[in-house]
């Protein structure tokens, strides 16, 4: 089995998808792996070192991918007015991204057509199994701490309580909005950094995690008794009485806050708008908010995908493409041990062949394309 790693070709993209680490694994199991040429270089790892994990090298995406078997991404690959870069893959070859397919309509059909098959790795079931091979929790991470540096960035007082000979200096009040993956490592962050945290969710369960990290948890009573979650584990879109509820407790908690960092994003669906222009109004001047949702419309009102904002009233709207790629190398690290996890337990012990079970859960759940149709249940309606 040949696996292609490619430079990514997106904007605001920094990250790779194999590291020497994970290459020297995928040739332990009996694959061969070739790298486009400085694929790796914007996440601080040089064609040298995956030569020295055992890599070959590609002039360019062409020569990486003929005859490949497998062929890791982290973006889609772009296809139709973008550019085009599946027509150098080979028929029946496996594909493995971050696919998009909702933010994408097209990318599934196009996958389709030049007879790629596709897994969309964002697709993963949320099962104890998958947890290894889990991209949007191993990113989200990432991303949540990020953004909690990039708020103190822009925010022009310390996070700590000082006492100091000249006086006291008052601890950040730091409000975080959606605790899943990103919002969890932003109040540990915060925490670290010595601010007072709050934080919101509408899942009841995350109330006892909220706490065990220090933090404060706020929350308006539940509609019903299924604690604001889907079997899957994501939050379910809420009632509109719940909505108004939620807004009102939000406009009393936001006015005082220094810092707000918002998270909350339900699957398949555009980001809640958690944050009011009115409620942006009534905050400090001085105040930051960091909007971890923007890509996929925004928490708060008057956020913008890849600006940086000041409001008329002196708070800072942050909102910037792609943070997990701001760290890109432990981004990609953690990214392409994810894509092992993935693939691995179908590499042939014997062979060294890929031997996909196409009735597992991890496929089922994650598979686009197959011979030339489309075949995920979120895409042809069957689900
Ligand atoms: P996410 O990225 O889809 O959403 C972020 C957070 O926003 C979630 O906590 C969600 O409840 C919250 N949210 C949505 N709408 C909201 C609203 N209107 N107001 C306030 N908050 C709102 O979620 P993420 O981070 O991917 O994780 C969701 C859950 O899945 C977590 O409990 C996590 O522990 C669990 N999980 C399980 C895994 C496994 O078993 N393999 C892997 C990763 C996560």
């Amino acid at each position: 089995m040949k696996i292609a790693v490619l430079k990514e070709r997106r904007a605001h993209e920094k990250r790779v998808a194999a590291t020497p680490e994970t290459v020297k694994k995928f040739m332990n199991a009996g694959a061969s792996v070739v790298i486009e040429k400085g694929a790796g270089e914007t996440a601080s790892i040089s064609d040298s070192a995956y030569e020295e994990a055992g890599a070959s090298m590609a002039a360019d995406a062409a020569a990486a991918c003929a005859d490949a078997d497998v062929i890791l991404k982290v973006q889609r690959p772009l296809h139709g007015e973008e550019g085009d870069e599946l027509s150098a893959m080979k028929k029946g070859a496996l594909l493995v991204a971050i696919m998009n397919p909702h933010g994408d309509e097209a990318i599934a059909a196009a996958c389709a057509q030049a007879g790629v098959t596709a897994f969309a790795m964002e697709f993963m079931p949320r099962i104890t199994r998958a947890q290894s091979m889990d991209v949007l929790s191993s990113q989200s991470n990432l991303a949540g701490y990020k953004s909690v540096l990039d708020a103190a960035e822009y925010y022009a007082r310390a996070f700590p309580m000082m006492m100091t000979a000249a006086g006291t200096i008052a601890p950040a009040r730091v409000f975080v909005m959606g605790v899943g993956v990103a919002g969890l490592q932003a109040i540990a962050t915060a925490k670290r950094l010595g601010a007072i945290v709050s934080a919101t969710d509408v899942r009841a369960a995350t109330a006892e995690q909220v706490e065990s990290l220090g933090g404060k948890f706020i929350m308006v009573e539940q509609d019903d008794d299924e604690g604001g979650e889907t079997a899957g584990g994501y939050a379910k879109e809420m009632s509109e009485d719940y909505k108004r509820r939620q807004a009102v407790l939000v406009a009393e908690t936001i006015a005082r806050q220094d810092i707000v960092i918002t998270t909350a994003l339900i699957p398949g669906r555009p980001a809640p708008r958690l944050i009011s222009e009115e409620m942006v109004a009534s905050m400090k001047p001085g105040s930051v908010i960091v909007d971890l949702a923007v890509e996929q419309g925004g928490n708060c009102a008057g956020s913008k995908a890849g600006e940086v904002v000041v409001t008329d009233n002196g708070v800072t709207i942050i909102g910037h493409y792609n943070v997990a790629s701001r760290l890109a190398a432990d981004a990609s690290s953690l990214y392409a041990r994810n894509l092992f996890n993935f693939l691995s337990p179908f590499i042939d012990e014997e062979s060294g062949d890929l031997n996909i079970d196409w009735e597992d859960e991890v496929i089922t759940g994650t598979a686009l394309t197959r011979d030339g149709k489309i075949i995920h249940p979120l895409l042809t309606g069957k689900s």
